[in-house]
């Protein structure tokens, strides 16, 4: 017999960022962060598990190919969903699984983004809380969202705000076992539902330096990190947790735009430095920061992970739609240069 679980996941968009851990083994931030979960019918990961006796090994695909599970976040996952697993009676198919059981059966999995991996758009988050999610479902864990979350944070530090929709917050706990380090829900996915979300596609490349990678040589060398961790960010979280509460669009946008850029600073402050963003995303950053500008109070936020790719957030449909026409009149499509996707509604493409 063969037992499966699908689930799907969104992605997320840090609005004040996680860069840094105090520890890489547990995935422990060295801040706090913030950030906006999409929509799972444009950027999110399908997984779907199964588990047999038939099956040898655990195994899994990624898009099609297979990829190793060896490494300590995927086995740190599967370890801590089998501790949790509970007894399984399925009298459709006539399948009984013992709580113990779960220990010796292995799994297979498989998983697709519907999006470009590892081109900064945080494509783990989405990938590891799917997994999370869906190996919880197969093996009947009835375990709280917030216990899941942390469990998804040991997969990959921004997966554990996956696990939420609206705005989330991710709180680095002060234990140094991890336990209290886990997202919250800050509002749910209508609280302000008139922000629309459009990524502009810069390059759908790998990107040449991982997250994991720079942020421990950022932790390594940076000084301006300390001071960002300790110094600007508690006071701008709570400012950012305001300014969603409020529908403050003035200030959730400068603070958005200003943690992106201090991101960015931190690791131009890293030995030697990351660059992820390049030129067509810089005069993106122009083109808002003049619009803005000259609108007086600010219509569009503008955000960048560890990639290329601008993340823009503007307040309603109506401003959504003339940044897409300034993007597409500035960027004339040519070449697969910039691909602009408007989240929520394609149809204006
Ligand atoms: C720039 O969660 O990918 O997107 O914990 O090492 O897996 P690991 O890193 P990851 O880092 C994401 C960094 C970021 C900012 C953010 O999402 O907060």
């Amino acid at each position: 017999w063969v037992l499966m679980a699908t689930g799907r996941s969104p992605t997320n968009i840090a609005v004040i960022k996680y860069w840094g851990k105090r520890d890489e083994a547990l995935i422990l931030p060295v801040n706090d962060s913030i950030s906006v979960t999409l929509d799972p019918d444009h950027l999110s990961a399908t997984t779907t598990v199964a588990a047999s006796p038939a099956f040898p090994s655990d195994r899994m695909w990624l898009n099609g190919k297979e990829i190793s599970l060896s490494g300590g976040r995927f086995q740190s996952c599967l370890r801590e969903i089998r501790k949790r697993a509970r007894d399984v009676d399925n009298e459709k198919k006539g399948i009984k699984i013992k709580k113990e059981d779960w220990e010796k059966l292995h799994v297979h999995i498989a998983s697709y983004n519907n999006f470009p991996t590892a081109a900064g758009l945080a494509s783990s988050a989405a990938g590891l809380a799917c997994l999370v999610f869906t190996l919880g479902k197969l093996m009947n864990v009835n375990e709280d969202y917030g216990e899941l979350s942390s469990i998804c944070r040991q997969g990959s530090g921004s997966a554990c705000r996956s696990i939420y929709g609206g705005f989330v917050k991710w709180c680095m706990g002060k234990n140094d076992d991890g336990s209290d380090s886990m997202a919250v829900q800050l509002v749910n996915e209508s609280h302000w539902d008139d922000l629309v979300i459009i990524i502009a596609v810069v390059s759908s490349k790998q990107k040449e330096t991982s997250s994991t990678g720079g942020m421990r040589d950022t932790v390594e060398t940076s000084p301006l990190l300390q001071y960002r961790a300790q110094t600007v960010v508690p006071s701008r979280i709570l400012k950012m947790e305001d300014a969603i509460k409020n529908r403050d669009f003035e200030s959730f946008a400068r603070l958005t735009c200003a943690d992106s850029n201090q991101f960015h600073a931190v690791c131009l402050d890293t030995s030697p430095p990351i660059f992820y963003m390049n030129d067509t995303s810089h005069r993106i950053i122009s083109l808002v920061e003049k619009w803005n500008h000259s609108e007086g109070t600010p219509q569009v936020a503008y955000t960048f992970d560890a990639g290329p790719n601008a993340v823009l957030i503007a307040r309603n449909r109506k401003t959504a739609t003339l940044l897409l026409q300034r993007l597409l009149y500035t960027f004339p499509p040519q070449e697969n240069d910039l691909d602009s996707y408007m989240l929520g509604d394609k149809s204006i493409l």
